[in-house]
């Protein structure tokens, strides 16, 4: 017996209409669609066709087979079901639906690590490479390799955070306050692999965070960053007999040419003389720059920098007679407020998004 398709498709359709859940819409497609359905059934009719007609037959209850399951499809999303709705005990959701997350939601770093990694970016195009020192440190590696000797005014326990009593302990743990540390340890090690004499070069920057235990306020926070950067070369006679080591001049080009990069072809640097323990000369770093086409052009203070002092070198195992370099040192909270036009220091620490999503 063949089947009427006109019939089974007017009847299908009309039961498609009348479901109206999506316990109903599977009940539906197991009767028709399925694989026990009567589109299947009528299939199986075909051997009731006469030969000839036998194709078309064929053709014909593909195609009803197809328009069904599109009807059904196109029901399902009526109903808000979407394409799984047909898995009717789990939960409802189409994971092949498009998100509705907008893209001003997606997560981003946040702005003061960006910063780092442009410093890092540019200084590493200088030649510079990325070194790291413990942020619990202790006093030998903040204080006294840097030439600043016990009795010194920044070695007060009301500045920084010490975790022994510097008054009862020989190598008291502290929070560092700098990351000058990182040029101790840095050629601490170079020596060690020397065998305890320096024997390359060195050029690195260390960012990261430091402690001081400063009232918090607009400018200042007990914990912040800086970015420190040491290069030490070999002292050589040239042919001329004139002697050949980086000097103050390649300090200040290699300043220049990062406020260049990273601050645009108009900013400018200035150094000021002033004093640190670990340097001799030393200097104030000053950035000249127009941070929006409608503010004024202004210097902001960056940071401090100079010549390694031999003492620094001599106690770090490295000889001043053979090798010298220079040294700087600056925070970046201080750059990324320059750069962003950031008036209070705090907001880069509350993480409020309605701030962070501005940046
Ligand atoms: N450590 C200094 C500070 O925290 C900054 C500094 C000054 C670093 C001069 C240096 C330097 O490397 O040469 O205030």
């Amino acid at each position: 017996m063949s089947i009427d398709l006109g019939v089974l498709e007017t009847e299908a359709r009309a039961a498609l209409e009348a479901a109206g859940d999506a316990a109903a819409l599977e009940a539906w497609r197991i009767a028709y669609v399925g694989p026990k359905g009567q589109v299947k059934a009528a299939m199986a009719g075909v051997k009731d066709v006469a030969a000839a007609e036998r194709p078309a037959f064929g053709a014909r209850v593909n195609a009803l087979s197809k328009a069904l399951e599109e009807a059904l499809a196109a029901k399902r999303s009526g109903l808000g079901l979407g394409a799984a709705g047909a898995a009717a005990s789990g939960p409802l959701v189409d994971v092949t639906e498009p998100g509705r997350v907008s893209s001003e939601e997606v997560g981003r770093r946040h702005i003061l690590l960006r910063v780092r990694e442009e410093l890092v970016e540019v200084f590493a195009r200088m030649g510079f490479e990325v070194a790291e020192g413990p942020e619990l440190e202790d006093d030998e590696h903040n204080f006294v390799k840097l030439n600043i000797p016990p009795g010194h005014p920044a070695r007060d326990p009301i500045d920084n955070f010490y975790i022994d009593d510097p008054a009862k302990t020989a190598k008291p743990r502290m929070l560092r306050s700098q990351t000058s540390t990182v040029q101790v340890r840095v050629m601490e090690k170079a020596v060690a692999e020397g065998g305890g004499e320096l024997k390359r070069p060195i050029r690195i920057i260390a960012p990261g965070r430091v402690y001081r235990p400063d009232t918090v306020d607009a400018t200042h926070s007990f914990m912040f960053h800086q970015i420190e950067g040491l290069a030490i070369e070999r002292i050589e006679r040239g042919a001329d007999g004139r002697l050949c080591m980086l000097s103050m001049a390649d300090l200040k080009s290699t300043l220049f040419n990062f406020a260049r990069a990273y601050f645009g072809a108009e900013a400018e640097i200035r150094l000021r003389p002033t004093f640190f323990p670990f340097t001799e000369p030393s200097a104030e770093l000053d950035l000249k720059i127009r941070l929006r086409p409608d503010q004024p052009v202004k210097w902001m203070e960056l940071g401090g920098c100079g010549m390694v002092h031999p003492n620094v070198l001599r106690s770090c195992g490295v000889d001043p007679e053979q090798w010298g370099g220079f040294a700087f040192g600056f925070g970046i909270e201080r750059l990324a407020m320059g750069k962003y036009g950031i008036p209070d220091i705090r907001m880069l620490f509350e993480n409020d998004l309605r701030f962070l999503r501005q940046l």
